[in-house]
């Protein structure tokens, strides 16, 4: 994407709210994460055509662009949540004690993505915004259990307001 002169990588994912105050088909903006998963995808012989070495991640989703989101939320009535994302590779939820560690370690939401894609393209020096759907509470957080059949309806429920978010942010970019 890089190389063919993409300049602002949107990313959007599914996510559980590790929040108490948030709820299912909430929209929330990135504002940083964690990386948990065990894995950095920077790792191997560096491409410096690309980017550095040792990337700086200080402000991997940079502030004006969390604040676009923000503005344009405001002018279009959508509410949104902000917070840290926290990644693991999943596939599988995550059990009560590992969604309180991820709130104890200053998590918001809690998801199996974009952290990977998130770092690559801050490294080759392109903007990267990140948008979560909280689609449930994470486990443990709600009495409820999680299906995944849950986590879609939710997403469903929230996929105009995140559609109509994303295409007016794009205008603006
Ligand atoms: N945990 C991890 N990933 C998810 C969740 C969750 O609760 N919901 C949707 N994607």
């Amino acid at each position: 994407m890089k190389k063919l002169g993409v300049k602002t990588i949107i990313i959007t994912n599914a996510a559980g709210g590790v929040n108490p105050s948030f709820n299912p088909s909430d929209l929330m903006v990135i504002t940083d994460h964690i990386n948990l998963m065990g894995q950095n995808p920077l790792i191997g012989e560096n491409d410096d055509a690309m980017g550095v070495r040792f990337p700086d991640m200080s402000e991997v989703y940079s502030s004006e662009y969390i604040d676009l989101i923000k503005k344009t939320g405001d002018e279009l009535g959508i509410d949104l949540q902000e917070g840290v994302y926290l990644a693991l590779t999943g596939p599988s939820y995550e059990t009560p004690a590992e969604v309180r560690m991820a709130r104890t370690l200053g998590a918001d939401a809690v998801g199996m993505s974009t952290v990977p894609e998130a770092m690559v393209a801050k490294w080759a020096g392109m903007n990267v915004i990140g948008i979560s759907c909280i689609c449930n509470s994470a486990a443990g957080v709600s009495t409820v259990g999680l299906s995944h059949e849950d986590v879609i309806n939710a997403a469903n429920k929230a996929k105009n307001k995140f559609k109509t978010l994303v295409v007016e942010v794009i205008k603006k970019l």
